[in-house]
């Protein structure tokens, strides 16, 4: 990747650079730059933000959504789920704790946008830094767009595919399961 280009220089975000000092805003305007790296269906990069005092709005920004190739949204929701995913993964890393809360349909939609979930964010006292191990991927990610490989795949990592679990609106892995029974 050419990261000399202007539309890539949003990837040289540093770790050493978050303003551990700054205003609060600051700090949540910093942990955005990671989330705005996530993947997004052909690249349209459909969220907008508005930062508050307990923590940042995430809303889908109507005017990048692919009403033709994606009219029920699937997509949309899907890359705005991994911009949520990385601005968790980044807040953790950074001290603070996340809680999602996921906004219920016709609640702060106008013209532009429409409102998905409120990122609560709190300083976290704990080192609760459970993704820690994804937060330095979010600026190595990209997309291949090569043709597919004919490797097989690692039986190691077929084997950890399947400690993961999914029910109803949470995946976690077998270990953490007595997290959430
Ligand atoms: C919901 C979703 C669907 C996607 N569908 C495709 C696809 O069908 N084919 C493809 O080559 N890439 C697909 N992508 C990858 C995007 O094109 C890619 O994330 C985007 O161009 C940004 O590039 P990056 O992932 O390297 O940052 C998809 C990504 C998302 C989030």
């Amino acid at each position: 990747m050419n990261l000399t280009k202007p539309n890539y220089q949003a990837w040289l975000v540093e770790a050493a650079d978050f303003p551990k000092n700054g205003a609060f805003k600051e700090k949540v305007e910093f942990l955005l730059r990671y989330a705005i790296l996530a993947p997004s269906a052909h690249n349209t990069q459909p969220w907008a933000f508005l930062v508050r005092e307990s923590g940042v709005k995430v809303y889908i920004d109507k005017k990048r959504r692919l009403s033709h190739s994606d009219p029920e949204q699937r997509q949309t929701y899907e890359s705005l789920g991994a911009c949520i995913e990385n601005l968790v993964i980044a807040a953790e890393h950074f001290g603070f704790s996340a809680a999602v809360e996921y906004a219920l349909a016709n609640i702060e939609e106008d013209s532009d946008k429409k409102l998905v979930a409120n990122v609560n964010l709190a300083p976290s006292a704990g080192s609760r830094r459970q993704h820690d191990d994804l937060f330095d991927a979010i600026t190595k990610r990209h997309s291949a767009k090569l043709e597919y490989v004919s490797d097989k795949i690692p039986e190691s990592l077929l084997s950890e595919l399947k400690t993961f679990w999914y029910a109803k609106d949470k995946i976690g892995r077998l270990k953490d399961l007595n997290d959430v029974l």
